[in-house]
């Protein structure tokens, strides 16, 4: 049952993106499935945050994050961004990146970029939702196409965090 909830879960579409962050002059960037578009009026995204995450303090005091869209050739940045915390290495050390309008990193080499104002959060079981109001952006690559979470397989080992049953 685990494994069926696994694959019923799987089921939904999403991308993958790295989410960065900073404040105090520290910045940090996390891989994150769990990010969809919220509001036409005014631009927001949501986005599903683990608490546990070394990235969360900086997003919730930093106030912002951005959100930088991987190409389907960016497995190993998925990767190195969404298997390792922050609370270890330096995630952005030898990473070509610049800050956006609250420091947060927009990484050099992504397909593109959103620049969020938080503008809200809620609890949200293990998780908490957090709103982000699109302040900037842009597109580096119009030609490739983006990873998705399909593609990136079982990298989050998530598929040992789904419950036996509903
Ligand atoms: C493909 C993939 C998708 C992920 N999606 C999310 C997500 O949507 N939200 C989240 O909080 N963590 C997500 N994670 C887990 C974080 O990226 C991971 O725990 C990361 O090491 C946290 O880094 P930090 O401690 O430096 O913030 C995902 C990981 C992978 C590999």
């Amino acid at each position: 049952m685990g494994e069926n909830l696994t694959e019923l879960f799987r089921r939904l579409t999403a991308g993958v993106y790295v989410v960065g962050v900073a404040h105090g002059g520290r910045q940090d960037a996390f891989t994150a499935a769990w990010l969809v578009q919220a509001a036409f009026d005014p631009l927001l995204l949501a986005l599903s945050v683990n608490p546990e995450n070394a990235s969360y303090p900086l997003l919730r005091e930093g106030g912002g994050f951005t959100v930088n869209v991987l190409r389907r050739d960016q497995l190993e940045t998925a990767r190195h961004f969404g298997t390792v915390s922050g609370r270890a290495v330096d995630k952005l050390a030898g990473i070509g990146w610049r800050p956006g309008v609250t420091g947060a990193p927009i990484l050099a080499d992504a397909l593109a970029y959103f620049d969020c104002r938080l503008a809200g959060n809620m609890p949200a079981g293990d998780h908490v939702l957090v709103l982000g109001q699109v302040i900037g952006g842009a597109l580096a690559d119009r030609a490739a196409p983006p990873l998705t979470y399909q593609e990136t397989g079982d990298l989050d080992g998530s598929s040992e965090l789904y419950p036996s049953g509903f």
